[in-house]
């Protein structure tokens, strides 16, 4: 496994779990060191879980690419993120392609996990590893299969995901088939690995469209006085034909706000603009804005600015029950509320600091609240009482329809 992160370390577990001896290779020694002791750094896989796994000797990390020449299969779990042009950045891929290609051996495996735009595993993965002098599909196996975790999920897990594998050819596909077998419940082979590149990007496309629909919708509500959550739950009624998405403060994660754009990068050279994805992107790229309007006309209600207000924000991962804070809205929130003046502090049970931002979870307990003009529900982590948060504060922006409302002081997005 070769990125031990929220994808890789799931991966290497669920395969160690299934009796299947794992190496995993990371370039950060500290993280391999932990792992070698038991200790995990990724909430979805507690200690308690990693540490019979590495006692049994079944996994094992490494920063060592010389460790890889003994494996069977390589599955190549690493980032696949923007440039600051908003362009796909392959360097961590090609890059551990380039490390592997002086080690290959005929009969390997390699996978490539990451999301990523169609062509990629054929176009530029392949040419790489066959640096090696082994030629990919020939004498070595090629596919690529997207990784479906979603983190802070309990009820579908690595091994229960159905898996799409696309191989470079019906050989590779079966060898990729066989692999994942050991480990996962049911395994999908596609015609190619394109088919299988583009499922993934259709599955973020899906989400990233219908989010910024509900958004846009949400905005529309609130103007028209509308509830937009009642009116959500009422379509969700029909047993056919829809299928609900919730409106929020914006997108965050290593996946949604990132991945449509690797699409859209890859159909120009095709002479071709996916306009469904730069307008997803236009919409849930503002949320936040309209959000901190919100609570702008929440304070403005009780005769008080946002310029020196002190504000509550509960939840800054970018959503519930994970200690992930990349892409965060809640980030854009505490900046734009600061710009204007705002005091912020935030709770977050799973966020102990934010260092760029120079701040530290605050402890959660009635007196907080009360000291606080404005409590702002972004993301609504489990075991946070919001009966007591709707009790004790003085004024709610509740994001996420989580607060009760008795006496009409929670403003709902
Ligand atoms: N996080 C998710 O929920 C999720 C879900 C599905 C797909 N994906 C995709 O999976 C891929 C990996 O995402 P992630 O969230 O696991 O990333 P991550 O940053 O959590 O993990 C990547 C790991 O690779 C290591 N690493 C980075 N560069 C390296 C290198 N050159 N050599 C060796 N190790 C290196 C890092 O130290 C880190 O441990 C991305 O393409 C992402 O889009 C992520």
């Amino acid at each position: 496994m070769v990125g031990l992160g929220y994808v890789g370390l799931p991966l290497a577990a669920t395969f160690a779990e299934a009796g299947v001896p794992v190496l995993g290779l990371d370039a950060v020694p500290s993280k391999v060191a932990q792992i070698n002791v038991g200790r995990s750094y990724i909430e979805d896989v507690p200690s308690e879980r990693l540490r019979p796994l590495t006692d049994a000797g079944l996994l094992r990390a490494t920063t060592s690419w010389d460790d890889l020449r003994s494996v069977d299969a390589v599955l190549i779990c690493l980032p696949t993120p923007l440039t600051e042009h908003r362009e796909p950045d392959l360097s961590a891929v090609l890059g551990a392609a380039e490390s592997l290609a002086s080690r290959l051996r005929r009969g390997q495996l390699v996978v490539l996990e990451s999301t990523t735009y169609p062509g990629t595993t054929r176009e530029e993965l392949a040419p790489v590893l066959e640096r090696s002098g082994l030629v990919a599909g020939r004498d070595f196996h090629l596919a690529f299969s997207p990784e479906r975790v979603d983190p802070g999920r309990v009820d579908w897990t690595t091994a229960t995901t159905p898996k799409v594998v696309g191989g470079l050819t019906p050989a590779c596909t079966q060898a990729a088939v066989e692999l994942y077998s050991l480990a996962c419940e049911t395994i999908v082979p596609v015609s190619s690995p394109e088919v299988a590149e583009m499922t993934k990007l259709l599955e973020n496309v899906f989400r990233s469209v219908n989010i910024a629909l509900v958004n846009e919708l949400a905005i529309v509500c609130d103007r028209m006085g509308i509830k937009v959550w009642e009116v959500i739950d009422a379509a969700a009624t029909k047993p056919f034909g829809f299928m609900p998405f919730r409106p929020g403060p914006g997108l965050g994660g290593h996946c949604i706000p990132i991945d449509p754009f690797y699409l859209t990068w890859k159909a120009r050279e095709y002479d071709l603009h996916t306009e469904f994805i730069e307008l997803a992107g236009k919409v849930n790229s503002a949320m936040p804005a309209f959000c901190v309007g919100k609570v702008a006309r929440a304070l403005n209600s009780r005769r008080r600015a946002v310029n020196g207000s002190r504000a509550l924000i509960f939840g800054v991962a970018y959503k519930p029950n994970v200690n992930d804070t990349r892409e965060s809205p809640a980030l854009r929130i505490i900046e734009l509320l600061r710009e204007e003046g705002a005091v912020v502090s935030y709770h977050d049970p799973h966020v102990a600091a934010l260092p760029r931002q120079g701040l530290v979870s605050v402890e959660l307990d009635a007196q907080t609240v009360r000291d606080h003009d404005v409590s702002v529900v972004v993301t609504d982590h489990a075991g946070i009482d919001w009966a007591m948060v709707a009790r004790e504060a003085p004024l709610v922006v509740d994001l996420r329809n989580v607060v009760p409302d008795d006496d009409g002081k929670v403003w709902r997005l």
